[in-house]
């Protein structure tokens, strides 16, 4: 099954209905009569009640009180780009979401998409993914219904060398809306894993497609565990994982922490086109925490071990090797020893 539905923005629910689920937002937990919402958005009760009807379909919980009025008990637990895209004023992230329920890999989608035309900003989320990529060819854990799964098509006018920047950029991104959601204070192991309490909640996989001189496009992948729990992982992973709701003990609302992301990774973009990589990258270093450490790296021809000195302008892990030399690793897998 490569899509079970899509969604895009405005295609499936009316404006009406985001209005109405805008009051019960404002009025949370109350309930508020039929007359009241159609004084508000100037329709008739009729159209209140078609419009209440259609979100109910969509699987928002809204019960009847006879002569008192309507109260939202729960929303569903999908991600629908009309709800995200409801106040987000980003000026480039997210001005077009898809959302699939069940697709190969989002990064691959967006792809696809990219090489199509797709504008700079376009997001693809899944709700499910069964071909989900990791790093170094590895699968990426992708159930439905707890995580976020998201793929980000960028448009920079830079040179395919300095398109490695991108990936602090996400890092970044993440560790912010982690830190704005739980009470702990997320860090970013390189190359690019998000850590709370030392176990990966996230990880991150850029792929580019470019010419000699010039990116054509960028997609930011974009993996974050947000409610999986320990059942859902197998015991034989290569390394801790974990998610921010096993860490902290808190259900996260995805949509919130997506909202939040998708923010984040907007102001960063912006930071990084006016600016240059600098100021983001100050951020990734003081949230890495792997300098002056000892490590090994394993995966990336011969293991080496050595204390880490910092990351160079290509992204590229520096390491302090016993005799002295400094070198430069490029991929694999870190463990501080
Ligand atoms: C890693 O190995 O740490 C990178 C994991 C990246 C996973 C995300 S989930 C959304 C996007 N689509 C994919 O297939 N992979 C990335």
């Amino acid at each position: 099954l490569r899509s079970v539905s899509r969604h895009t923005a405005g295609r499936n629910v009316s404006p009406l209905a985001l209005k109405i689920l805008d009051v019960f937002r404002e009025e949370t937990g109350k309930i508020i009569s039929g007359e009241d919402l159609s004084l508000r958005l100037n329709v008739s009760r009729t159209a209140v009640w078609k419009h209440i009807k259609t979100l109910r379909l969509l699987g928002y919980q809204i019960i009847a009180l006879p002569s008192q009025g309507y109260r939202l008990l729960s929303s569903p637990n999908i991600l629908l780009p009309e709800e995200i895209m409801s106040g987000l004023d980003t000026s480039r992230i997210g001005n077009k979401i898809l959302r699939l329920d069940n697709i190969g890999s989002t990064n691959n989608e967006a792809f696809k998409l990219a090489e199509e035309g797709a504008e700079e900003g376009t997001v693809v989320i899944a709700d499910t993914q069964n071909k989900g990529k990791g790093r170094l060819g590895r699968e990426w854990l992708s159930p439905p219904g707890v995580n976020i799964y998201c793929s980000v098509i960028l448009r920079p006018p830079i040179l395919p060398v300095s398109a490695y920047q991108l990936t602090f950029l996400s890092a970044v991104a993440v560790a912010r809306a982690v830190e704005q959601t739980v009470p702990l204070q997320p860090r970013i192991k390189w190359p690019n894993d998000i850590l709370l309490n030392g176990r990966k909640i996230a990880g991150l996989l850029n792929e580019m497609s470019a010419e000699t001189e010039k990116v054509n496009f960028v997609i930011l992948g974009i993996g974050v565990n947000l409610n999986m729990n320990t059942k859902q992982f197998p015991d034989n992973l290569r390394h801790p994982a974990s998610s921010l709701m096993i860490e902290s003990g808190i259900e996260v609302e995805r949509k919130a922490f997506f909202k939040t992301l998708i923010k984040e990774l907007d102001i960063l973009y912006d930071c990084y086109l006016r600016y240059g990589d600098g100021p983001v990258r100050e951020e990734w270093i003081q949230r890495c925490d792997m300098l002056g450490k000892s490590v090994s790296v394993s995966g990336s021809g011969a293991l080496i071990s050595g204390v880490v000195t910092g990351v160079d302008d290509h992204g590229a892990l520096l390491v302090r090797l016993p005799d002295g030399s400094v070198e430069q690793v490029l991929s694999g897998d870190v463990t501080l020893v």
